[in-house]
């Protein structure tokens, strides 16, 4: 049976994957408004991934004999002044997400909840992964710099990611 402590810290960490997912959605809307179909698409993957990562924390609770509660979620913006702001507010909102993850960890170790702190070490991986795929995509937007030519080769570029299966 999980703690009321863990319990209530998962159900955060649900709004919080659920929030990623929104903002991811707002971000793909923006690009494809703009015709970037190359970066919706890794917003799409990236919003469904942000998903799967909530499922994951929900199907604990719920196997641990915990109640789920869902928060409300903020409203995300709406527009981004570049696509390299957007993928730069990306990677400032996984590093948010790492953070979040550790606090979790260490409130795991706390309360000696070992089940939690086992599941809780695929978010551990799952965020450095995160961090790379945001970064790498930062890096490629301020190599190509914010000239049509280059902008159209970078969206071709990450049009090509594709569902990851952990
Ligand atoms: Fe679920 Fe992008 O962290």
């Amino acid at each position: 049976m999980i703690g009321k402590k863990m319990e209530g810290a998962l159900n955060e960490q649900i709004r919080e994957e659920l929030g990623s997912a929104y903002l991811y959605l707002a971000m793909a809307g923006h690009f494809a408004a703009e015709g970037w179909d190359g970066m919706a698409g890794w917003m799409r993957v990236q919003a469904a991934e942000e998903l799967e990562h909530a499922m994951r924390l929900f199907d604990h609770v719920v196997e641990r004999g915990g109640r789920v509660k869902l928060h409300a979620l903020a409203e995300p913006e709406a527009k981004w002044a570049s696509p390299l702001a957007a993928f730069h507010a990306a990677y400032k909102h996984e590093q948010h997400i790492t953070a979040c993850i550790h606090g979790l960890v260490e409130l795991a170790q706390k309360e000696n909840d070992h089940a939690a702190a086992a599941m809780l070490q695929w978010f551990v991986s799952e965020q450095v992964e995160e961090e790379d795929h945001t970064l790498k995509a930062v890096q490629l937007l301020e190599r190509v710099g914010s000239e049509g030519r280059g902008l159209v080769m970078a969206d071709r570029e990450l049009g090509r990611r594709v569902a990851e299966k952990d």
